[in-house]
Protein backbone atom coordinates (compact mmCIF):
# COMPACT_ATOMS: atom_id res chain seq x y z
CA UNK A 1 0.00 0.00 0.00
CA UNK A 2 1.14 3.37 -1.10
CA UNK A 3 2.34 5.56 1.94
CA UNK A 4 1.04 9.29 2.07
CA UNK A 5 3.46 11.94 3.04
CA UNK A 6 2.12 11.78 6.61
CA UNK A 7 3.39 15.34 7.70
CA UNK A 8 0.42 16.44 6.03
CA UNK A 9 -1.55 14.62 8.62
CA UNK A 10 0.23 17.01 11.16
CA UNK A 11 -1.06 20.18 9.59
CA UNK A 12 -3.66 21.57 11.66
CA UNK A 13 -7.38 22.61 10.10
CA UNK A 14 -7.52 24.47 6.74
CA UNK A 15 -4.78 27.24 5.06
CA UNK A 16 -6.06 30.25 7.14
CA UNK A 17 -7.25 31.94 4.13
CA UNK A 18 -9.50 28.58 2.70
CA UNK A 19 -11.02 28.82 6.51
CA UNK A 20 -11.91 32.15 6.50
CA UNK A 21 -13.65 31.82 3.28
CA UNK A 22 -15.17 29.40 3.98
CA UNK A 23 -16.75 30.88 7.19
CA UNK A 24 -17.81 34.07 4.94
CA UNK A 25 -19.38 31.90 2.13
CA UNK A 26 -21.48 30.25 5.14
CA UNK A 27 -22.30 33.58 6.45
CA UNK A 28 -22.85 34.85 3.12
CA UNK A 29 -25.75 31.98 2.39
CA UNK A 30 -27.46 32.11 5.45
CA UNK A 31 -27.50 35.78 5.48
CA UNK A 32 -28.16 36.69 1.70
CA UNK A 33 -29.20 40.30 1.98
CA UNK A 34 -26.50 41.21 3.64
CA UNK A 35 -23.63 42.91 1.86
CA UNK A 36 -20.05 42.33 2.89
CA UNK A 37 -17.24 44.28 2.58
CA UNK A 38 -13.81 42.04 2.26
CA UNK A 39 -11.15 43.29 3.88
CA UNK A 40 -9.07 40.12 4.62
CA UNK A 41 -7.11 38.17 2.48
CA UNK A 42 -4.70 40.31 0.77
CA UNK A 43 -6.50 40.79 -2.73
CA UNK A 44 -5.98 43.81 -5.07
CA UNK A 45 -8.73 45.01 -6.39
CA UNK A 46 -7.42 47.79 -9.06
CA UNK A 47 -7.46 46.87 -12.34
CA UNK A 48 -3.85 46.19 -14.30
CA UNK A 49 -2.27 48.94 -15.41
CA UNK A 50 -2.72 50.40 -19.18
CA UNK A 51 0.47 49.52 -20.16
CA UNK A 52 0.62 45.50 -18.80
CA UNK A 53 -2.54 45.05 -20.41
CA UNK A 54 -0.99 46.67 -24.10
CA UNK A 55 1.88 44.52 -23.72
CA UNK A 56 -0.36 41.84 -22.83
CA UNK A 57 -2.24 42.60 -26.04
CA UNK A 58 0.41 42.62 -28.03
CA UNK A 59 2.43 39.86 -27.03
CA UNK A 60 -0.88 37.59 -27.90
CA UNK A 61 -1.00 38.81 -31.80
CA UNK A 62 2.47 38.40 -31.58
CA UNK A 63 1.60 34.25 -30.57
CA UNK A 64 -0.41 34.64 -33.28
CA UNK A 65 2.34 34.60 -36.04
CA UNK A 66 4.65 32.21 -36.82
CA UNK A 67 7.62 34.50 -36.04
CA UNK A 68 6.33 35.53 -32.75
CA UNK A 69 5.26 32.64 -31.50
CA UNK A 70 6.74 31.28 -27.72
CA UNK A 71 6.89 27.76 -26.97
CA UNK A 72 8.64 27.12 -23.90
CA UNK A 73 10.88 29.52 -22.39
CA UNK A 74 13.49 29.72 -20.18
CA UNK A 75 12.99 28.37 -16.90
CA UNK A 76 14.30 31.30 -15.51
CA UNK A 77 12.54 33.72 -17.17
CA UNK A 78 13.18 36.06 -20.37
CA UNK A 79 16.48 37.58 -20.53
CA UNK A 80 14.15 41.32 -21.20
CA UNK A 81 12.27 40.73 -17.82
CA UNK A 82 14.84 39.82 -15.88
CA UNK A 83 17.56 42.66 -17.63
CA UNK A 84 14.18 44.87 -17.18
CA UNK A 85 14.37 43.55 -13.15
CA UNK A 86 17.96 44.13 -12.37
CA UNK A 87 17.81 47.98 -13.84
CA UNK A 88 15.17 49.08 -12.26
CA UNK A 89 14.66 47.37 -8.97
CA UNK A 90 18.37 46.82 -8.29
CA UNK A 91 20.89 48.81 -10.35
CA UNK A 92 18.78 52.10 -9.66
CA UNK A 93 18.82 51.85 -5.85
CA UNK A 94 22.27 51.28 -5.74
CA UNK A 95 22.21 47.44 -5.82
CA UNK A 96 24.08 45.33 -7.92
CA UNK A 97 22.36 42.24 -9.02
CA UNK A 98 22.59 40.21 -12.16
CA UNK A 99 19.80 39.07 -14.85
CA UNK A 100 21.16 35.63 -13.70
CA UNK A 101 20.58 35.89 -10.21
CA UNK A 102 17.33 36.50 -11.04
CA UNK A 103 14.45 33.85 -11.42
CA UNK A 104 11.06 34.91 -12.62
CA UNK A 105 8.10 32.55 -11.09
CA UNK A 106 4.36 32.40 -10.86
CA UNK A 107 4.15 33.84 -7.23
CA UNK A 108 6.27 34.79 -4.42
CA UNK A 109 3.84 32.43 -2.78
CA UNK A 110 4.77 29.42 -5.04
CA UNK A 111 8.86 30.66 -4.32
CA UNK A 112 8.43 30.79 -0.68
CA UNK A 113 7.38 27.44 -0.43
CA UNK A 114 9.62 25.45 -2.97
CA UNK A 115 12.65 27.35 -1.44
CA UNK A 116 12.31 24.47 0.87
CA UNK A 117 13.36 21.94 -1.68
CA UNK A 118 17.01 23.50 -1.47
CA UNK A 119 17.31 22.82 1.78
CA UNK A 120 17.60 19.73 3.87
CA UNK A 121 15.16 18.45 6.29
CA UNK A 122 17.35 19.15 9.23
CA UNK A 123 17.54 22.55 9.37
CA UNK A 124 16.26 24.74 12.35
CA UNK A 125 13.96 27.26 10.66
CA UNK A 126 13.08 30.50 12.69
CA UNK A 127 9.93 32.89 11.51
CA UNK A 128 8.19 35.09 13.21
CA UNK A 129 5.27 35.13 15.45
CA UNK A 130 2.98 36.42 14.10
CA UNK A 131 3.80 34.75 10.53
CA UNK A 132 2.77 34.66 7.07
CA UNK A 133 1.49 31.22 7.28
CA UNK A 134 3.00 29.61 4.11
CA UNK A 135 6.35 29.71 5.66
CA UNK A 136 4.97 27.70 8.57
CA UNK A 137 2.90 25.00 6.28
CA UNK A 138 5.28 24.42 4.02
CA UNK A 139 8.07 23.56 6.66
CA UNK A 140 5.34 21.42 8.48
CA UNK A 141 4.77 20.29 5.04
CA UNK A 142 8.39 19.04 4.77
CA UNK A 143 8.77 17.96 7.87
CA UNK A 144 10.86 20.39 9.07
CA UNK A 145 8.60 21.47 11.82
CA UNK A 146 8.02 18.90 13.95
CA UNK A 147 4.57 18.58 15.63
CA UNK A 148 2.01 20.53 16.13
CA UNK A 149 1.25 21.87 19.86
CA UNK A 150 -2.35 22.80 19.77
CA UNK A 151 -2.15 24.01 23.28
CA UNK A 152 0.83 26.42 22.19
CA UNK A 153 -0.27 26.76 19.26
CA UNK A 154 3.44 26.18 18.03
CA UNK A 155 5.50 23.58 16.10
CA UNK A 156 7.24 21.79 18.30
CA UNK A 157 10.54 22.05 16.09
CA UNK A 158 10.07 25.77 15.00
CA UNK A 159 11.71 28.98 16.69
CA UNK A 160 9.35 31.36 17.05
CA UNK A 161 10.23 34.81 16.87
CA UNK A 162 7.68 36.98 18.74
CA UNK A 163 6.81 40.17 16.80
CA UNK A 164 4.34 42.33 19.38
CA UNK A 165 4.05 45.58 20.42
CA UNK A 166 6.52 45.58 23.32
CA UNK A 167 9.32 44.98 20.59
CA UNK A 168 7.48 47.23 17.89
CA UNK A 169 6.59 44.18 15.93
CA UNK A 170 10.29 43.59 15.10
CA UNK A 171 11.67 40.34 15.80
CA UNK A 172 14.77 39.84 18.32
CA UNK A 173 17.60 37.82 16.78
CA UNK A 174 17.02 34.22 18.72
CA UNK A 175 19.39 33.08 21.18
CA UNK A 176 19.10 29.47 19.68
CA UNK A 177 21.29 28.09 16.55
CA UNK A 178 19.12 28.61 13.41
CA UNK A 179 19.60 27.79 10.11
CA UNK A 180 16.82 29.01 7.58
CA UNK A 181 15.37 32.50 9.37
CA UNK A 182 12.13 33.64 7.46
CA UNK A 183 11.60 37.52 7.76
CA UNK A 184 9.03 39.97 5.33
CA UNK A 185 9.29 43.43 5.50
CA UNK A 186 7.27 45.34 5.19
CA UNK A 187 5.83 42.91 7.42
CA UNK A 188 2.48 40.43 6.26
CA UNK A 189 0.69 40.39 8.58
CA UNK A 190 1.91 43.29 10.60
CA UNK A 191 2.56 46.19 8.46
CA UNK A 192 5.96 47.05 10.38
CA UNK A 193 9.03 48.11 8.49
CA UNK A 194 13.18 47.39 9.59
CA UNK A 195 15.02 49.69 9.33
CA UNK A 196 18.53 49.51 7.68
CA UNK A 197 20.28 49.03 11.17
CA UNK A 198 17.94 45.98 11.98
CA UNK A 199 18.67 44.29 8.72
CA UNK A 200 22.46 44.55 9.04
CA UNK A 201 22.12 43.19 12.27
CA UNK A 202 20.32 40.27 10.71
CA UNK A 203 22.76 39.91 7.87
CA UNK A 204 25.58 40.04 10.18
CA UNK A 205 24.53 36.99 12.66
CA UNK A 206 23.82 35.05 9.83
CA UNK A 207 27.26 35.73 7.89
CA UNK A 208 28.75 34.58 11.33
CA UNK A 209 26.43 31.67 11.64
CA UNK A 210 26.34 29.90 8.43
CA UNK A 211 22.65 30.81 8.53
CA UNK A 212 20.24 31.64 5.13
CA UNK A 213 17.57 34.27 5.54
CA UNK A 214 15.59 33.81 3.69
CA UNK A 215 13.69 37.79 2.69
CA UNK A 216 9.83 38.08 1.56
CA UNK A 217 9.58 41.45 0.47
CA UNK A 218 6.64 41.35 -1.65
CA UNK A 219 5.32 44.92 -0.07
CA UNK A 220 8.72 46.93 -0.86
CA UNK A 221 6.22 49.19 -3.23
CA UNK A 222 4.09 50.43 -0.52
CA UNK A 223 7.42 51.95 1.24
CA UNK A 224 7.20 55.63 1.75
CA UNK A 225 10.01 56.33 4.15
CA UNK A 226 13.00 56.64 2.29
CA UNK A 227 15.23 55.72 4.68
CA UNK A 228 13.65 51.99 4.57
CA UNK A 229 15.48 49.51 2.42
CA UNK A 230 13.68 48.05 -0.37
CA UNK A 231 15.69 44.89 -0.91
CA UNK A 232 17.99 43.22 2.04
CA UNK A 233 20.84 43.23 -0.93
CA UNK A 234 20.88 46.80 -0.05
CA UNK A 235 22.41 45.74 3.39
CA UNK A 236 26.45 45.18 2.52
CA UNK A 237 27.19 41.59 3.11
CA UNK A 238 23.49 40.15 2.22
CA UNK A 239 24.85 38.32 -1.06
CA UNK A 240 26.41 35.93 1.00
CA UNK A 241 23.97 35.18 3.07
CA UNK A 242 20.02 36.03 1.72
CA UNK A 243 17.25 34.93 -1.06
CA UNK A 244 14.56 37.75 -1.60
CA UNK A 245 11.27 36.96 -2.72
CA UNK A 246 9.41 39.82 -4.77
CA UNK A 247 6.62 40.09 -6.50
CA UNK A 248 4.49 41.76 -9.27
CA UNK A 249 1.13 40.90 -7.18
CA UNK A 250 0.25 43.45 -5.06
CA UNK A 251 2.88 46.20 -7.07
CA UNK A 252 1.43 45.73 -10.25
CA UNK A 253 -1.96 43.81 -9.51
CA UNK A 254 -1.01 40.46 -10.81
CA UNK A 255 -2.63 38.09 -7.81
CA UNK A 256 -4.60 36.92 -10.94
CA UNK A 257 -2.16 37.64 -13.82
CA UNK A 258 1.42 35.80 -11.60
CA UNK A 259 4.58 36.46 -12.04
CA UNK A 260 6.92 36.95 -9.24
CA UNK A 261 10.79 36.61 -8.95
CA UNK A 262 13.03 35.59 -6.53
CA UNK A 263 16.71 36.20 -6.56
CA UNK A 264 19.59 34.19 -5.29
CA UNK A 265 23.12 35.97 -5.58
CA UNK A 266 25.76 33.48 -7.19
CA UNK A 267 28.21 33.86 -4.15
CA UNK A 268 25.82 32.58 -1.89
CA UNK A 269 27.34 29.15 -1.10
CA UNK A 270 26.29 26.49 1.71
CA UNK A 271 28.44 22.93 2.31
CA UNK A 272 30.62 24.38 -1.03
CA UNK A 273 27.76 24.49 -3.37
CA UNK A 274 25.87 27.52 -4.91
CA UNK A 275 22.20 27.74 -3.64
CA UNK A 276 21.47 29.94 -7.29
CA UNK A 277 22.87 25.99 -9.09
CA UNK A 278 20.61 24.07 -6.72
CA UNK A 279 17.16 26.37 -7.30
CA UNK A 280 18.31 27.11 -11.06
CA UNK A 281 18.25 22.94 -10.67
CA UNK A 282 15.31 22.75 -9.29
CA UNK A 283 13.10 25.50 -11.55
CA UNK A 284 14.49 23.42 -14.86
CA UNK A 285 12.94 20.47 -13.06
CA UNK A 286 9.79 21.72 -11.58
CA UNK A 287 8.73 24.64 -13.53
CA UNK A 288 8.37 25.09 -16.83
CA UNK A 289 8.30 29.38 -16.77
CA UNK A 290 6.13 32.04 -16.62
CA UNK A 291 4.29 32.50 -20.17
CA UNK A 292 5.65 34.84 -22.28
CA UNK A 293 2.59 36.88 -22.85
CA UNK A 294 2.31 37.82 -18.65
CA UNK A 295 6.34 38.33 -18.87
CA UNK A 296 5.67 41.05 -21.32
CA UNK A 297 3.20 42.81 -19.14
CA UNK A 298 5.24 42.72 -16.30
CA UNK A 299 8.13 44.41 -18.44
CA UNK A 300 5.62 47.23 -19.45
CA UNK A 301 5.53 47.62 -15.38
CA UNK A 302 9.41 49.34 -15.89
CA UNK A 303 8.18 51.53 -18.78
CA UNK A 304 7.89 54.91 -17.72
CA UNK A 305 4.11 54.98 -18.02
CA UNK A 306 3.85 51.45 -16.42
CA UNK A 307 6.01 53.29 -13.92
CA UNK A 308 3.21 56.36 -13.48
CA UNK A 309 0.21 54.18 -13.16
CA UNK A 310 2.06 51.67 -10.86
CA UNK A 311 2.33 54.63 -8.51
CA UNK A 312 -0.76 55.86 -8.84
CA UNK A 313 -2.25 52.23 -8.05
CA UNK A 314 -0.18 52.02 -4.68
CA UNK A 315 -1.13 55.45 -3.60
CA UNK A 316 -4.79 54.83 -3.94
CA UNK A 317 -4.05 51.84 -1.90
CA UNK A 318 -1.99 53.97 1.06
CA UNK A 319 -5.11 56.38 0.86
CA UNK A 320 -7.36 53.45 1.82
CA UNK A 321 -4.52 52.47 4.31
CA UNK A 322 -4.71 55.89 5.71
CA UNK A 323 -8.27 55.98 6.23
CA UNK A 324 -8.42 52.31 7.85
CA UNK A 325 -5.83 53.57 10.32
CA UNK A 326 -7.21 56.89 11.17
CA UNK A 327 -10.69 55.58 11.28
CA UNK A 328 -9.99 52.46 13.60
CA UNK A 329 -8.00 54.70 16.01
CA UNK A 330 -10.48 57.33 16.18
CA UNK A 331 -12.46 54.52 17.58
CA UNK A 332 -10.49 53.86 19.95
CA UNK A 333 -8.49 50.52 19.12
CA UNK A 334 -4.63 50.76 18.59
CA UNK A 335 -3.49 50.64 15.69
CA UNK A 336 -0.39 49.86 13.54
CA UNK A 337 0.82 49.16 9.75
CA UNK A 338 -0.28 50.91 7.01
CA UNK A 339 2.17 53.36 6.20
CA UNK A 340 4.56 51.61 4.89
CA UNK A 341 2.62 49.01 3.70
CA UNK A 342 -1.13 47.85 2.55
CA UNK A 343 -1.42 45.88 6.13
CA UNK A 344 -3.12 47.24 9.07
CA UNK A 345 -2.52 45.46 12.27
CA UNK A 346 -5.45 46.81 15.35
CA UNK A 347 -5.62 45.15 18.80
CA UNK A 348 -8.89 43.90 19.57
CA UNK A 349 -11.05 45.96 22.00
CA UNK A 350 -10.97 44.88 25.95
CA UNK A 351 -8.87 42.01 24.64
CA UNK A 352 -11.24 40.41 22.92
CA UNK A 353 -10.19 36.66 21.29
CA UNK A 354 -9.26 37.88 17.45
CA UNK A 355 -11.78 34.68 16.13
CA UNK A 356 -14.39 36.79 18.27
CA UNK A 357 -13.72 39.97 17.10
CA UNK A 358 -13.30 38.33 13.61
CA UNK A 359 -16.77 37.10 14.02
CA UNK A 360 -18.41 40.19 15.17
CA UNK A 361 -17.03 42.42 12.98
CA UNK A 362 -18.62 39.76 10.33
CA UNK A 363 -21.53 39.57 11.82
CA UNK A 364 -22.62 43.13 13.20
CA UNK A 365 -20.48 44.87 10.19
CA UNK A 366 -20.72 42.72 7.62
CA UNK A 367 -16.81 43.19 7.10
CA UNK A 368 -14.23 40.84 6.25
CA UNK A 369 -11.08 41.02 8.45
CA UNK A 370 -8.33 38.33 9.17
CA UNK A 371 -7.76 37.19 12.93
CA UNK A 372 -4.33 37.52 14.11
CA UNK A 373 -4.79 34.37 15.75
CA UNK A 374 -4.74 32.64 12.11
CA UNK A 375 -1.10 33.75 11.98
CA UNK A 376 0.55 32.58 15.05
CA UNK A 377 0.27 32.92 18.85
CA UNK A 378 0.97 36.38 18.58
CA UNK A 379 -1.47 37.63 16.68
CA UNK A 380 -3.84 36.94 19.12
CA UNK A 381 -5.82 39.82 20.43
CA UNK A 382 -5.54 41.93 16.69
CA UNK A 383 -7.04 41.38 13.45
CA UNK A 384 -5.28 42.80 10.22
CA UNK A 385 -7.26 44.55 7.52
CA UNK A 386 -6.12 45.26 3.88
CA UNK A 387 -6.03 48.46 2.10
CA UNK A 388 -6.66 46.27 -1.34
CA UNK A 389 -10.48 47.56 -1.48
CA UNK A 390 -11.91 49.87 -3.96
CA UNK A 391 -11.55 53.25 -1.52
CA UNK A 392 -15.46 53.65 -0.91
CA UNK A 393 -16.23 49.59 0.01
CA UNK A 394 -12.94 50.77 2.19
CA UNK A 395 -14.61 54.04 3.52
CA UNK A 396 -18.10 52.71 4.54
CA UNK A 397 -16.22 49.43 5.93
CA UNK A 398 -14.68 52.09 8.70
CA UNK A 399 -17.71 53.45 9.51
CA UNK A 400 -19.67 50.18 9.70
CA UNK A 401 -16.57 49.27 12.29
CA UNK A 402 -17.16 52.53 14.04
CA UNK A 403 -20.51 51.93 14.51
CA UNK A 404 -20.07 48.38 15.77
CA UNK A 405 -17.69 50.01 18.25
C1 LIG B 1 -2.42 37.68 2.48
O1 LIG B 1 -3.59 38.06 2.56
O2 LIG B 1 -1.69 37.49 3.46
C2 LIG B 1 -1.88 37.44 1.12
O3 LIG B 1 -2.73 37.91 0.16
C3 LIG B 1 -1.69 36.04 0.88
C4 LIG B 1 -0.80 35.82 -0.28
O4 LIG B 1 -0.22 36.76 -0.84
O5 LIG B 1 -0.65 34.66 -0.61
Amino acid sequence: MVRINANFNKLPGSYLFSEIARRVAAYGEANPDRTLIRLGIGDVTRPLPAAVTAAMHKAVDEMATAQGFHGYGPEQGYDFLRQAIAQHDYKARGVDIQPNEIFVSDGAKSDCGNIGDIFGTDNVVAVCDPVYPVYVDTNAMAGRAGDYDAATGRWTNLIYMPCVAANGFSPAIPAEKVDLIYLCFPNNPTGAVATRAQLKAWVDHANATGAVILYDSAYEAFITDPAIPHSIFEIEGARTCAIEFRSFSKTAGFTGTRCAYTVIPKELEREGTSLNSLWNRRQCTKFNGVPYVVQRGAEAVYRPEGRAQVRETIQYYLNNAKIIRDGLAAAGLTVSGGENSPYIWAATPDGMGSWDFFDKLLREANVVTTPGAGFGPSGEGYIRLTAFGEAEATRQAVERIKAVL
